[in-house]
């Protein structure tokens, strides 16, 4: 199936009645609020939030006028052809660990991707899903929180599904791919929805009971460039290392070319060997 193939027939709007269907959830995904277009799934999740929407409800779109990625960047939000959600959460954690919500989904969106792709895809610290090298799905998570606790975190997640690669724009389509791009079999989007959210509710509920060591083992064996050199670009200075792993509290740990063990909170990280 060519890439034009792709976008040609996926121009059915989703059916949220048939994601539902045989949801397995125990909390997320009790409600899902869906629209058509919508500015931001993040920014209307952090509005239903500040009205009081109880952990669990799921913010889905078809189409996103402002999709938002990480560092200001914009996320393209198509219609019909890919995934934009935020879910609401009101996590037992102290403001500190709130990075481990966003390593907690890395693992859950890798383990949904990877049945429908057959393999597992790798994570890049701290917010990305990849495949060959190239993006296929970021995570931005927004947390609102005091000194003491957490009140929410919004947890948004962009899937790219039956995106062609014709459809992309041209600057996207060195570093992005979609499942059906990759498989060449188009998705049906509900079934790959449902999945989601069943994966993020257990890989939440696994983070509640026993904190992120009960997973740490999936995401380590999920980040591919452990003992790599990379290189981190911090806004205004640049560090280069090789990236060891994650501290308890989600930072990256780098050993720099001096041998220096560094903690990096954020950053992009690039590698310079494949
Ligand atoms: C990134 O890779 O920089 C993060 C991308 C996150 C995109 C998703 S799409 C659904 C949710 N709503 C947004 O505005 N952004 C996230």
């Amino acid at each position: 199936m060519s890439a034009s193939d792709l976008s040609a027939l996926s121009a059915v709007p989703l059916d949220l009645e048939r994601a539902r269907a045989g949801l397995d959830a125990s909390r997320l995904g009790v409600k899902l609020h869906y629209f058509a277009s919508i500015d931001s799934t993040n920014s209307e999740a952090r509005r239903l939030a500040e009205d009081g929407a109880a952990e669990g409800e799921v913010v889905v779109a078809e189409a996103q006028f402002r999709g938002r990625g990480r560092l200001g960047r914009l996320w393209e939000s198509p219609p019909f052809a890919n995934l934009y959600l935020s879910v609401i959460l009101r996590p037992h954690l102290a403001p500190v660990h709130a990075p481990q919500i966003t390593l907690m989904a890395a693992v859950a969106l890798a383990e949904t991707v990877g049945v429908f792709l057959s393999r597992p895809p790798a994570i890049k610290w701290p917010n990305d899903i990849l495949v060959d090298g190239k993006k296929l799905a970021g995570i931005l998570t927004e947390a609102a929180c005091d000194s003491a606790r957490i009140e929410y975190v919004i947890l948004g997640i962009g899937l790219n599904l039956n995106y062609g690669a014709d459809s992309m724009p041209a600057q996207l389509r060195q570093r992005a791919t979609s499942i059906a791009q990759l498989t060449g079999q188009p998705l049906v989007r509900e079934t790959v929805l449902r999945r989601l959210i069943q994966d993020l509710d257990r890989c939440y509920g696994e983070l509640e009971a026993s904190g992120f060591e009960g997973l740490r083992a999936r995401w380590e064996a999920l980040f591919v460039w452990r003992g790599r050199r990379v290189r981190v670009e911090l806004g205004d200075r640049v560090l280069i290392g090789r990236a060891q792993g994650i501290e308890p509290g989600g930072a990256l740990i780098l050993e720099d070319d001096e041998g220096q063990r560094r903690s990096i909170v954020a950053g992009d990280v690039i590698p310079l060997e494949i």
